[in-house]
């Protein structure tokens, strides 16, 4: 059998994931890569073997019509012209988080998908975690029942990569549309998918990207300068209520004065409340006492394995037809979330989603 021919646009830091799964998986073949940095280019094609190389997706769509897929890798801004792009030419695209810039492009995206047939999917990787299994294998069991409120946290104290993730015209915000679309979405995920219907948001930026600090970051970006611009958030947090009665409380920081980073996720259901920080706890009542029920290992979860077992669902999708994990109606579903939330910012009052 062919292999299937996967195309890159975009061949960054977060690519090189995506690259080292499609390598691993024996029905794929990595067949051209794209980046307008020609640098990050000539090295991405060196350390995979990669000999056709493109400055300009539209070229490398054009000149290889035997590409069947394609990941989408590029800052914010190139989202949905590149997968609109590889979406006309016939492919089918998994498109890194966020997906776009806002809900009028992803809607444009979306679009493009149904209008050529094509799968289109979003880069919402935590869905894939072992974690997310083990909660959701807890909510079908209903140890936690109608689930009614949720907290999620995805919080950095001297975070910001640099780079394009604080140009606002490259990445379209900062923590909320990087950091909290992971945490959003899995507890939208988790909660069975509901629609947004409100949103209170706030968003500050006082911080900044606290380019003066020595401090060393987890996540530098590859384009990080003395020269970049920050002129998106630092902190986000917002109150967002969804059609089926839930209200989810999230946060999220590149900058804050605070002890640590941290990462979390609260659902609080009429028979238990189940956090992931990263142990998985429930918090419930037994026999008449409350209890707490610890899951008797750690979760572990990889960067590694999450990607992976993204770029698996995705290539099984698109050789098999199997159904997608993550629709192109849940990354625009997500835009809308975050377009209120930064509306409300702005207004200073609730906003219907
Ligand atoms: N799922 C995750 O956990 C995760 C983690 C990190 C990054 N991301 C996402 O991946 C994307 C890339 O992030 P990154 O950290 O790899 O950034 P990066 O800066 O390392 O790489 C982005 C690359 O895209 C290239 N590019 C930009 N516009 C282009 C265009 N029009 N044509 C061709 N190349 C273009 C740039 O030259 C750059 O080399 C972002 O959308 C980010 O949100 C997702």
């Amino acid at each position: 059998m062919d292999k299937l021919k996967i195309g890159i646009i975009g061949t960054g830091n977060i690519a090189a994931v995506h690259l080292d799964a499609y390598r691993k998986d024996p029905r794929c073949e990595i067949y051209a890569l794209c980046d307008l940095d020609p640098k990050v280019l000539a090295a991405k094609g060196e350390q995979y073997g990669v000999k056709r190389l493109y400055a300009d997706y539209n070229a490398m769509l054009k000149e290889n019509p035997e590409i069947g897929a394609v990941s989408v890798c590029t800052w914010n801004s190139a989202h949905a012209p590149a997968a609109i792009a590889a979406l006309n030419a016939g492919k089918h695209v998994l498109c890194e988080k966020p997906m776009a810039m806002n809900a009028r492009e992803a809607a444009e995206m979306k679009k493009a998908a149904e209008r050529n047939k094509k799968i289109l999917t979003i880069g919402f990787v935590r869905r894939f975690g072992s974690d997310c299994a083990m909660v959701q294998d807890f909510i079908n069991g209903g140890s936690v029942g109608e689930i009614y409120y949720a907290k999620a946290a995805y919080i950095r104290r001297n975070g910001c990569p640099g780079g394009w993730f604080g140009d606002k015209s490259r990445s379209g915000g900062g923590p909320l549309i990087d950091l909290g679309v992971h945490v959003i979405d899995l507890v939208r995920y988790l909660a069975g998918s509901p629609k947004a219907v409100s949103v209170y948001g706030a968003t500050f930026t006082k911080l900044k990207n606290r380019a003066h600090l020595k401090s060393a970051k987890a996540w530098v970006s590859i384009g990080q300068s003395e020269k970049d611009v920050f002129d998106v958030e630092d902190l986000a947090a917002a109150m967002i209520r969804f059609d089926n009665g839930m209200v989810l409380n999230v946060e999220t920081s590149f900058t804050l004065n605070l002890e640590k980073d941290y990462g979390k996720m609260e659902l609080f259901g009429v028979n238990g409340g189940i956090k992931l920080d990263p142990t998985l706890s429930l918090y419930t009542e037994m026999n008449g006492y409350l209890a707490d029920v610890k899951a008797a290992f750690p979760v572990e979860v990889s960067f590694e394995d999450v990607f992976a077992g993204e770029i698996r669902h995705f290539t099984d999708a698109v050789l098999t037809g199997s159904p997608l994990k993550v629709s192109a109606d849940d990354g625009v579903e997500m835009m809308k979330i975050l377009d209120a939330v930064y509306a409300s910012a702005q207004s200073g009052h609730e906003v219907l989603v």
